[in-house]
């Protein structure tokens, strides 16, 4: 690792070299895309205060209302009570629904599936919304019918939905198992020759608020696991996610048009995204996320099709990664439109890691080869800090930005990557940014990538810059 040189006011030479790759600097932003280094200072400044907010209070609530500690004042909704049979063969499903119905219908209520037992619930939605502090007490296992031909064809996508609830917590440390293995048999990612068709998402939230989901475990999803949806205010804690890493697109946590969200001490492995985040999510804050194998923390996929997708404040901290095929990714396909703005990764460990950090502005999941277009979705406003680890690839940091939508304001702070016996890299296409502290591998690439750009800086210089720009950044904020 190469130590930054350390200007000290007593040395006239320095400062000499220093001015001038302040104006160099300045040129390159002017060159691109009209930045300076106030915007870039403005950037980390915005960065800085990205503390989202923790959900609801509503949503907090529940931690003094948990069911085990006042079971007297809670009336218990049991399925057993309505013929579930729990063998993991009976078909429990209209015993579910029947089970809900009463349950969501009165006040101060538990649904319980009890503990020991295997029902066996086809795909349903279960809707709001439904009396004041409703609980979910999953404690049991509910398991999916595993054969794709018999499927409900009037809900296609879905298995466990629940649909316009309000201030309702799912608890019980149970099992939601989608049985998916037929189903990734018959994907056309598996095998070429099948028909690309969607399977059902295991459990999805979809149209609620104020959602508390706390120590339960998701396995074997068809496709997705859990998928939070047009919603706001929803905190996940303790959740576990499981499927196999060649089970396909099998994603952890997929959030779509959501806000405030907050996933917590959360152990995901899977064959897709153990996270993907996309259009319309805002306020999406994650923290203590164990993830892999799997395809890593996505923003994306965005702008497929031409859509114009959003994507804003985004905080992961504290985050460990393991043999995945990505880290911290944004993936977005060419001719989109729309934003990704103001993301945080900080506190990352990877291990045995393909790309630990990269952003694809030329993201391609199709069986037909993408061309580049001139549209695309920007990306700006990225930091990236304290993020170490064992890279799989020699590329540890790919910034691949679209040709004519630049990536900026990506900000790079103490970062060291290694692959044993190999010297990493990093990789640069039409992007701007700035970095400070110690960074490996070395980045200078971020401030000298714009295609027109013709200044070409010394190391040390650009790295005076870093140092006196993080000087600066400390005075002003
Ligand atoms: C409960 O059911 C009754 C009768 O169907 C209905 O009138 C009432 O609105 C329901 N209450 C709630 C909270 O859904
Ligand atoms: C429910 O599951 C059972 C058992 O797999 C199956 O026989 C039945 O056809 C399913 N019903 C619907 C409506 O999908
Ligand atoms: C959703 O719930 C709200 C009350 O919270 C109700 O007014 C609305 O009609 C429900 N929407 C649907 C589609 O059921
Ligand atoms: C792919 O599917 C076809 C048609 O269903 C089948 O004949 C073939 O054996 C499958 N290939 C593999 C590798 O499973
Ligand atoms: C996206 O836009 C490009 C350029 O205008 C056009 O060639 C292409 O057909 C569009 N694709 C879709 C799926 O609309
Ligand atoms: C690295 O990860 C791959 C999966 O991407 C795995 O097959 C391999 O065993 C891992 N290597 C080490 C040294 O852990
Ligand atoms: C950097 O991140 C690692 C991994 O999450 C963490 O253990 C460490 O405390 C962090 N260092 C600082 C200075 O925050
Ligand atoms: C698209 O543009 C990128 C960056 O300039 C280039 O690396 C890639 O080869 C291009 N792809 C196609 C299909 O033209």
């Amino acid at each position: 690792m190469r130590q930054p040189y350390r200007a000290t006011s007593s040395n006239k030479n320095m400062e000499k070299i220093l001015c001038v790759s302040f104006v160099g600097l300045l040129i390159i932003g002017a060159q691109g895309a009209a930045e300076t280094l106030s915007d870039d200072i403005a950037a980390l400044g915005e960065l800085e205060s990205l503390d989202l907010e923790e959900g609801d209070d509503d949503v907090d609530l529940f931690d003094t209302l948990s069911w085990t500690s006042e079971k007297g004042s809670k009336v218990l909704v049991n399925v057993d009570g309505f013929g579930a049979v729990g063998d993991g063969v009976s078909d429990d499903t209209q015993a579910f629904v029947k089970a809900w119905k009463l349950a969501c219908n009165t006040s101060n209520s538990v649904f319980l599936v009890p503990n020991e037992r295997r029902y066996l619930v086809n795909a349903t939605r279960f809707r709001g919304p439904c009396s004041l502090n409703f609980i979910v007490q999953i404690e049991g296992t509910i398991v999916a019918p595993d054969e794709p031909k018999n499927w409900d064809p009037k809900n296609p996508r879905i298995w466990l939905d629940f649909f316009n609830l309000t201030g309702v917590l799912f608890q019980g440390g149970g099992v939601i198992d989608g049985s998916g293995s037929k189903w990734w048999a018959a994907s056309c990612k598996r095998n070429k020759s099948n028909p690309c068709i969607g399977a059902p998402t295991a459990f999805t939230i979809d149209s609620s608020s104020a959602i508390k989901v706390k120590g339960l475990a998701i396995q074997n999803s068809q496709q997705m696991h859990f998928t939070i949806s047009r919603s706001r205010s929803v905190r996940l804690s303790d959740v576990q996610i499981s499927a196999p890493g060649d089970s396909p697109n099998t994603d952890g946590i997929h959030i779509t048009a959501s806000t405030d969200v907050l996933l917590e001490n959360c152990k995901i492995g899977t064959g897709d995204d153990c996270i993907s985040i996309v259009s319309g999510s805002s306020n999406i804050k994650m923290k203590t996320i164990y993830c892999g194998p799997g395809h890593g923390i996505s923003i994306g996929s965005l702008g497929k099709g031409n859509s114009t997708d959003t994507v804003t404040k985004v905080d992961l901290d504290t985050a460990f990664l393991k043999d995945t095929t990505n880290g911290l990714r944004i993936k977005t396909w060419q001719g989109g439109s729309g934003f990704v703005q103001s993301v945080r990764y900080q506190n990352v460990r990877m291990e045995n890691v393909s790309y630990p950090i990269i952003i694809d502005q030329f993201y391609c999941d199709s069986s037909t080869a993408c061309q580049n277009q001139t549209s695309a979705v920007e990306i700006s406003k990225i930091l990236y800090r304290n993020i170490s680890g064992t890279s799989k690839t020699e590329i540890a940091m790919k910034f691949a930005c679209s040709d004519t939508v630049p990536c900026k304001q990506l900000i790079l702070n103490n970062i060291y990557l290694e692959k044993k016996d190999v010297m990493v890299k990093t990789y640069c296409n039409s992007v701007t940014g700035f970095w400070y502290g110690y960074v490996w591998p070395l980045a200078e690439c971020l401030a000298s990538s714009h295609k027109d750009s013709i200044i070409k800086q010394q190391t040390e210089e650009v790295d005076l810059v870093a140092q006196s720009r993080e000087n600066l950044i400390h005075t002003e904020l």
